[in-house]
């Protein structure tokens, strides 16, 4: 294991400076040290970082020797200093989830939920989406200014994944809340105290919601799960609990930030949205481009290595930690040609922006017919649509995980 080798951190990963030279930071990793070693968020934790392309790919689809759950890694004198050291014990009705298990328990869980996120049930939302997007558009077109997350890319998601899980959309402000803790790592005793008290408040929304559909099933994904808890041996209740939480911040925390970092890209490159705005047709591939571009998760949840393994010519032992860099792997010139360049004729964009191997992202074709309708939409609806917040005054959410504005004001010609 690699604890013993913790040093200073040799690139700075976190702090609002890096989010203004992030592409650049991850250039120069990709060319001097393409798997890093330095220390995670807490100053503490060594983590590798991997930053190439090809090194992503290879991690993201080795789920043999990197995995999710740290006791298939660790010995178990290994797990129990783990679960001593770490600030916040594991909550298990909320963290027994695809994105946690490995192997046959990630199938099974994965399979309960497949067939709702099929590309052509998903396709079957398109009459919905659209319009859950005009009456959001209806609602400022006049204005003539916006904010675009609060106004239009929160809701939009958040109301879709409501609906097929059918949870009411009128809570939605409460997943945003439950969601924004759940995303932030519990450093201090404040965000730690606020993750527990919210993860009770989250479990006993649940519980009334499942008390409800057991009683009265509906058409949705919930009552399906529910259905399925009930069967015994297919889903526990804390799987149950979990894969509601999962699927309610994985189902738009994401597309929120897919939304807003296309939109600002756009923005920022003018020919390219004048090439959309003449050809509606190139926007569903534009959404590929886009993401690679600016990729809203931009790096993986955190692997363990289950054995010694080289990568990129570094030797990761057992036990270690390993975080995919998918926001430098998309942006990766010996992978895409001109990496750095937004073309949104591109062709092969076979970006990272949604994973890769068994954990691949489940809602991708729903986040990009998301995106899909809503640039379409702001392009029909909103003439003349235009930045209102000048480049540097751009906050970026210090959140590790995610590239994600908290905000992006935008005009039009109402
Ligand atoms: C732009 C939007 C989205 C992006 C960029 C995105 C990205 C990703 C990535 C990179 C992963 C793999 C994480 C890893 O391997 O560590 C993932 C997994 C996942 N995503 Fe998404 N996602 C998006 C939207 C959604 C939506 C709308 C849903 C809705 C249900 C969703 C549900 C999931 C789930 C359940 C997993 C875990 C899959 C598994 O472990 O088998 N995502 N996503």
């Amino acid at each position: 294991m690699a604890s013993l080798m913790a040093g200073a951190a040799k690139y700075d990963l976190y702090s609002h400076d890096f989010r203004r030279a992030t592409y650049e930071t991850y250039a120069r990793m990709r060319e001097r040290d393409p798997v890093h070693l330095q220390p995670g968020l807490d100053g503490e934790t060594p983590i590798w970082f991997v930053t190439r392309y090809d090194d992503v790919v290879a991690l993201l689809t080795d789920n043999e020797r990197f995995v999710l759950d740290p006791a298939l890694a660790l010995t178990p004198d290994e797990l129990r200093r783990r679960e001593d050291e770490s600030p916040l014990p594991l909550d298990e009705r909320v963290s027994t989830h695809l994105l946690t298990q490995d192997g046959e328990d990630h199938r099974r869980l994965r399979r309960l939920v497949t067939k709702a996120f099929t590309p052509r049930m998903i396709e079957g939302l398109r009459p919905r989406i659209e319009e859950i997007a005009d009456e959001l558009l209806d609602a400022v077109a006049p204005h003539g200014s916006m904010d675009l997350v609060d106004d239009f890319a929160f809701p939009l998601p958040i109301t879709v994944i409501a609906e097929l899980l059918g949870i009411p959309v009128e809570d939605r402000d409460r997943f945003r809340v439950w969601s924004n803790t759940f995303v932030l790592p519990p450093l201090t005793d404040e965000l730690r105290e606020q993750f527990s008290r919210h993860t009770n408040e989250f479990v006993a929304y649940l519980d009334d919601l499942f008390r409800e559909r057991r009683a009265r099933p509906t058409d949705d994904l919930v009552s399906a799960l529910v259905q399925a808890e009930e069967q015994g041996d297919h889903l526990s209740e804390n799987e149950l609990y979990s894969m509601a939480v999962l699927l309610i911040v994985a189902g738009h925390e994401t597309t929120v930030s897919l939304i807003t970092n296309a939109v600002h890209a756009l923005l920022t490159h003018p020919d390219q949205l004048a090439a959309l705005r003449s050809d509606r047709s190139l926007v569903p591939p534009a959404v590929d481009e886009l993401l690679r571009f600016d990729s809203p998760v931009e790096r993986t949840i955190t692997r363990w290595a289950a054995d010694d393994v080289e990568l990129g010519g570094e030797r990761i032992a057992r036990g270690d930690l390993v975080i995919a860099v998918i926001g430098s792997a998309n942006r990766d010139e010996s992978r895409f040609l001109d990496a750095g360049t937004l073309d949104v004729t591109r062709e092969d964009v076979r970006h990272v922006g949604f994973g890769r191997g068994p954990h691949y992202c489940l809602g991708a074709p729903l986040a990009k017919l998301e995106t899909e309708i809503a640039l379409t939409k702001l392009l029909d609806r909103l003439p003349g649509l235009r930045l209102a917040i000048a480049e540097d005054d751009l906050y970026w959410r210090p959140v590790p995980i995610f590239r994600s504005l908290a905000s992006l004001p935008v005009a039009w010609d109402a």
